[in-house]
């Protein structure tokens, strides 16, 4: 029936102590908008990475039009119709939309020498997209949709027929995600093939003819998008490998840490992304947070650390009422964080490790003395942090943006668990991590909820969830679908919850 186009065939790229793709085979037909489906971490981007020229894998082979390939660049990889439009733009903000274009063409001296002519030229090729573009417009005074557009162009312009785009819809509204579907079918329609990078399952049943399922760097199946539902798709994003006894052992629940109370919280796009949440994490209790990520976990995260306002709602530690408190509040509550963004909001990559470790202390005896800082306690602070959590570093005044992600992890976990927390957050702890530091975090996590800490474990790995979790919550659309006993927890039922196909009612609190 079609024509393939992309014929990537056993592709293996190892990064250090990580394999993000093994053997994994991938094929695009012309004319087709094939989704790549896979949880975060999955390996999506480093495949197409390889197919755009930017990474060069360890093993297999890539075919293009049935004529085996080396792509050595971005460049190269152009040369053979592969565009792929990144997670972060590329584009030159101080630029026209026009310069921007014919940047890096051989068009670019007759640009400079007819403006006029070849920014007409640019709008008619735009228009022939159905995209409107201004050609003389600066790239920085365009908003993120736009952006998005004039990539998309750039690599059209320059004769791009695979057009591969990593998680286009992150940034856009939902409006801008119709218009860019509309465009990208209207590519498809014209022999143009699409990638498109996801982990969301209602844009792949929206926008996709076929589906490459990606979990753990393997490829789980390619199928066509009318033979499955959502259903069979969750259950190949997220089927566990092997089956874990939850290795958690039982053990004493206190009263709760964490109270919420019908929160609703407002996401960074104005859109809400809490609505009316109620949840209680209890003293010795980990209580998983499931979902597919951007439904909501990050502002959760965020509400209980005081570091986004509630709109609606009261959030409550140790009894008391700290409803939009500033952050420092609750880190006096007792509430620590192990934030997604390790080296934005965790740590400090300019710091060395010795600042880093005070960094929450600095102002409470006994590393506070009066007015100054008492450096011998706050050195043997760090140092015994460096020894007890096995951070491998030669002495304190290491910079901490040079530390592997496993000392990193230990690093911050190691800080967090000094100031000796009522409550920890830890957010995807253990994403990027190796199998050594991953178990390492694991054990942490377990030890300090059997010495009674409570914790608020978001994942969106099940595995990690139903292994740490007493109770796990899942969270859809930034609704709570319910919340089970991850003793009793079937992982069908928490993948349908996932696509909020299903809502368990019982214990809430
Ligand atoms: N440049 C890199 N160096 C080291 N590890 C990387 C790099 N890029 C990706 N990884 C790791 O490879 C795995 C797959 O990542 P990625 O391809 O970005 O997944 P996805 O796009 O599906 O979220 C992850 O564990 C990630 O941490
Ligand atoms: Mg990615």
């Amino acid at each position: 029936m079609s024509e393939v186009l992309v014929d990537m065939r056993s592709i293996t790229k190892r990064f250090p102590g990580i394999t993000a793709n093994y053997k994994v085979n991938f094929q695009v037909y012309r004319g087709e908008i094939h989704a790549l489906l896979g949880e975060n971490g999955a390996g999506k981007s480093t495949l197409m990475s390889i197919l755009s020229g930017f990474y060069r894998p360890d093993n297999g082979e890539i075919r293009i039009r049935g004529k085996k390939v080396n792509l050595r660049s971005p460049r190269e990889a152009l040369k053979h119709g592969i565009g792929m439009v990144h997670q972060h733009f590329r584009l030159v903000e101080p630029f026209s939309v026009a310069e921007n274009i014919i940047l890096g063409t051989t068009g670019r001296l007759q640009f400079y020498l007819n403006r006029r002519e070849f920014a007409d030229r640019i709008a008619r090729f735009a228009q022939s997209y159905g995209i409107t573009i201004d050609p003389w417009a600066k790239v920085w005074q365009l908003s993120v949709g736009e952006k998005q557009r004039i990539e998309i162009l750039k690599l059209l312009y320059r004769g791009a027929d695979v057009l591969i785009l990593d998680e286009p819809t992150a940034v856009l509204t939902p409006q801008n995600v119709r218009e860019l579907f509309q465009t990208l079918r209207q590519m498809a329609d014209n022999g143009r093939s699409i990638i498109l990078i996801t982990h969301k399952l209602q844009e792949v049943m929206e926008a996709a003819d076929r589906i490459t399922v990606l979990r753990k760097g393997r490829n789980v199946g390619t199928v066509f998008k009318k033979d499955v539902d959502e259903r069979e798709l969750t259950r190949m994003m997220v089927e566990r490998d092997v089956l874990f006894c939850t290795t958690n052992p039982s053990h004493d629940i206190g009263p709760a840490v964490l109270r919420l109370e019908g929160i609703s919280v407002v996401g960074d796009g104005g859109i809400p992304a809490l609505k009316n949440l109620s949840l209680e994490v209890h003293a010795g209790e980990i209580l998983g947070i499931a979902g597919i990520a951007g439904n909501g976990q990050r502002e959760l995260a965020e509400a209980v650390t005081g570091l986004r306002p509630v709109a609606g709602g009261r959030v409550i530690v140790g009894g008391q009422d700290l409803t939009n408190q500033p952050a420092s509040r609750f880190i006096e509550a007792g509430v620590s964080s192990v934030p997604e963004d390790r080296l934005g909001t965790g740590l400090v990559s300019n710091l060395d490790l010795y600042d880093n470790v005070i960094l929450k202390d600095y102002r409470k005896p006994p590393i506070r003395r009066g007015p100054f800082l008492n450096h011998r306690v706050a050195r043997e602070k760090a140092s015994r942090l460096v020894s007890e959590f096995n951070i491998q570093v030669s002495d304190l005044s290491y910079p901490v943006r040079m530390l592997s992600g496993g000392n990193l992890q230990r690093l911050l976990l190691a800080r967090e668990i000094s100031l000796q927390p009522k409550l920890i957050v830890a957010s995807y702890p253990v994403r990027g991590l190796d199998v050594g530091a991953t178990e390492a975090v694991y054990r942490l996590l377990i030890e300090l909820s059997n010495a009674g800490t409570a914790i608020l474990l978001v994942s969106e790995d099940l595995d990690e969830l139903l292994t740490l979790s007493d109770r796990i919550a899942v969270l859809f659309r930034g609704e709570l679908m319910g919340v089970v006993p991850a003793r009793e927890a079937e992982i069908e039922k928490l993948g349908l919850m996932m696509v909020g196909a299903l809502t368990v009612e019982g214990r809430r609190a």
